[in-house]
């Protein structure tokens, strides 16, 4: 048996040296703030379950950017509310979509932000669903034509990165291709490996008007049960020629996090999702929990766990947090 103990409590003697001694430090470089882009002039709409995140019209993302950047944010990821919902997602691909003409009124803007674009077809389909139907059913294969489509026209339109988050089987292959032959061989795959079919995204689809009409997502998207089958879907990725990969959520997954970590050396970033954000904010709103503290333990606790990049709503108040 040990006859003395250790005195951990020698390094926390100081906020100096607790700082000195500090393992995991968050970054304002490691964030990327998500967009939501609608058509129409001069909108800036509030979206209500998540307080302090917006609706912003094309004409509004240029003094949008420049703030964000400002705040030394490098990346943002872009959603798009289409003007016309169809079943094939048409929107979503034409040349004078709400995304091509995002990326460039940002580019124009700012031009050393770095735009990274969902390619999904989920918010442009009025059944809601990430894919082409065929039935009821969301068809893989018909899908990956359209998802190729849509990565080459944001790439086309000057996107830094495009990250499918449709959990279609070999999308990234199908991306990486078009990709390829259409001249946009440096492009790099951010992609959504590990995504739940979570009961977190909630208040996004609020944002991004892109719940499913029928059914849900369990056909395509990982049960949250599954942590070795997120292995497998990284493992994939990375085959089919993914630059980084993703994990999604990012908090109540942190152990698919670090595993991920300790198994592949490409960039893993983590999704802090929207309903990860409306509670802390609807707890802080009622004074129930400290907003500022909770929301740097819980990036904290995401870069702890592995993530070289973290996508967060809180990114904008915990840079100036951090400043
Ligand atoms: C699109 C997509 C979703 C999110 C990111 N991309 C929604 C979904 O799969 O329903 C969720 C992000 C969030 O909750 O913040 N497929």
């Amino acid at each position: 048996m040990q006859s003395t103990f250790t005195r951990l409590r020698r390094l926390r003697g100081s906020p100096e040296l607790v700082d000195l001694v500090r393992e995991s430090r968050l970054s304002v470089r490691d964030f990327v703030f998500p967009l939501f882009v609608i058509h129409g002039r001069g909108k800036r709409i509030p979206v209500d379950p998540m307080p302090g995140i917006y609706q912003i019209s094309v004409d509004r993302l240029a003094s949008e950017v420049k703030e964000i950047r400002g705040l030394g944010i490098p990346a943002v990821l872009l959603f798009g509310i289409p003007e016309h919902k169809d079943s094939l997602g048409t929107e979503g691909v034409g040349v004078d979509g709400i995304i091509q003409r995002a990326i460039a009124e940002i580019k124009s803007a700012a031009p050393d932000m770095v735009v990274i674009t969902d390619v999904c077809l989920c918010d442009y389909t009025d059944h809601g669903h990430c894919g082409i139907l065929s039935g009821n059913i969301v068809d893989n294969d018909k899908t990956l034509r359209v998802l190729s489509e849509m990565a080459v026209s944001h790439a086309e339109a000057g996107a830094d990165i495009v990250a499918p988050s449709a959990m279609m089987d070999g999308q990234v292959l199908a991306i990486r291709k078009a990709l390829d032959s259409s001249d946009h061989t440096t492009s790099p795959i951010m992609s959504y490996s590990a995504k739940y079919a979570s009961g977190f995204y909630g208040p996004f689809r609020v944002a991004a008007e892109s719940a499913p009409q029928f059914g849900d997502r369990n056909g395509y998207q990982m049960d949250v049960s599954n942590r070795r089958q997120a292995m497998i879907e990284i493992e994939q990725d990375i085959l089919e020629g993914a630059d980084i990969v993703m994990v999604k959520p990012a908090l109540a997954f942190l152990d698919v996090l670090k595993e991920a970590r300790e198994r592949v050396n490409v960039p893993i970033a983590a999704y802090n999702v929207s309903g990860e954000y409306s509670m802390v904010k609807a707890a802080a709103d009622n004074e129930w929990i400290d907003g500022q503290k909770i929301t740097r333990e819980n990036l904290t606790s995401i870069k702890r766990g592995g993530a070289d990049i973290i996508i967060t709503y809180h990114a904008k108040e915990m840079a100036r947090a951090l400043h």
